[in-house]
């Protein structure tokens, strides 16, 4: 009998209406828009208003989603939430979705993992459906990286962006869907990209709005660095543990951290340009949402087909890094 697999059905993405461009630093910072274009690769990204929180865009990718699924959210059995800027320290993001979508069916959970909040989330949804457990199971990626933004921070505040991204998972008896999946983490790399405010180590006070704990903190050449190396190396492992050669890859579709880093990673990977998803263009770094928004613009634009062999992969805060196998 053929193993039951997870393959997603239906996909939806969100990003805010606000368009920041580079143009909105060069006012005020030591930056300008030909630096943040060829050091990154960004031109512009979206940001929330304020009082709009990650659940806020989640559930319009979702309605966006099950609209073109056709369900109502009522079949929801399953929402695991990517995110390192849920709405609140509790409840879950997950809650909050479900009750703003009306997923009266669903469990759910937040998924802490930096930028492979997507990767790990679609791996526990993947296996929720695998387990005979759950036939329909939510997987989002949604950040208002605003939250953790320090605005003065040239090396920082021009990189992420707001936005959400969903893939609905459904069980299938055919060989498709995630193939496999490999995923790491190392938290000897925490020191290099962090924001150590509001936890249990450092609650909320005046002192640590005093001392800036509550923005990003990166060491971008360390970050850099590693990213390049982990994520090239776990995408081709991915692909050639399964019996798989890189030319067989249809489409590669990575976190959306660096344009610098998309390369060199393709460029280890021997794939051409037309094999690689992109949009840190227009959207900088949206952390869990980077690769389930591609991954929707891919199936709206046709570039993403039924039967294609895709790999996912991201690297980011933990240090996490991660990488699936899917016949699409
Ligand atoms: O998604 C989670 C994982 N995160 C990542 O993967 C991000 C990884 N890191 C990066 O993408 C890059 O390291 C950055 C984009 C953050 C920085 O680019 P870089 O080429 O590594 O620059 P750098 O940090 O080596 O800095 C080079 C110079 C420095 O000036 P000095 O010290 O040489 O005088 C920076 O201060 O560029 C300066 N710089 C800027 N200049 C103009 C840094 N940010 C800016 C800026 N505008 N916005």
């Amino acid at each position: 009998m053929e193993k039951r697999r997870a393959v997603v059905t239906a996909t939806g993405s969100y990003f805010p209406p606000k368009i920041v461009p580079n143009s909105f630093f060069e006012g005020y910072l030591d930056t300008n828009d030909e630096w943040i274009r060829t050091r990154t690769g960004i031109s512009e990204r979206h940001y929330v208003e304020k009082g709009v929180a990650s659940s806020d865009l989640a559930v319009e990718a979702c309605k966006r989603l099950l609209k073109k699924r056709g369900i109502g959210p009522e079949e929801i059995d399953g929402i695991v939430f990517g995110t390192v800027t849920p709405d609140m320290m509790y409840p879950s993001s997950a809650c909050l979705l479900q009750d703003k979508l009306g997923a009266t069916n669903a469990y759910g959970f937040d998924l802490s993992a930096g930028c492979c909040g997507f990767v790990f989330s679609y791996t526990t949804g993947a296996m929720m459906v695998e387990s005979g457990r759950y036939d329909k199971v939510l997987v989002v990626g949604a950040d208002v990286c605003t939250t953790f933004l320090d605005m003065n921070d040239r090396n920082t505040c021009i990189l992420f962006g707001d936005g959400a991204g969903a893939v609905l998972l459904e069980p299938s008896g055919k060989d498709e869907g995630m193939l496999d999946t490999i995923q790491h983490v190392d938290g000897s790399g925490g020191k290099f990209l962090y924001m150590a405010g509001g936890g249990s180590l450092n609650p909320t006070s005046a002192e640590t709005v005093e001392q800036n704990l509550h923005t990003v903190h990166q060491e971008g050449r360390e970050v850099f660095k590693h990213a390049i190396m982990k994520m090239a190396d776990v995408a081709v492992e991915v692909v050639e543990k399964n019996g798989f050669s890189l030319e067989d890859v249809d489409l590669f579709v990575p976190h959306q951290a660096n344009i610098r880093i998309i390369e060199s990673v393709a460029k280890r990977m021997k794939l051409p340009k037309e094999k690689v998803i992109i949009n840190i263009d227009k959207f900088g770094n949206t952390t869990a949402a980077t690769i389930p928004s591609c991954l929707d613009q891919a199936v709206e634009t046709g570039r993403l087909k039924k039967g294609d062999l895709v790999v996912i992969a991201s690297f980011g805060a933990g240090f996490t890094w991660g990488s699936a196998l899917i016949r699409w």
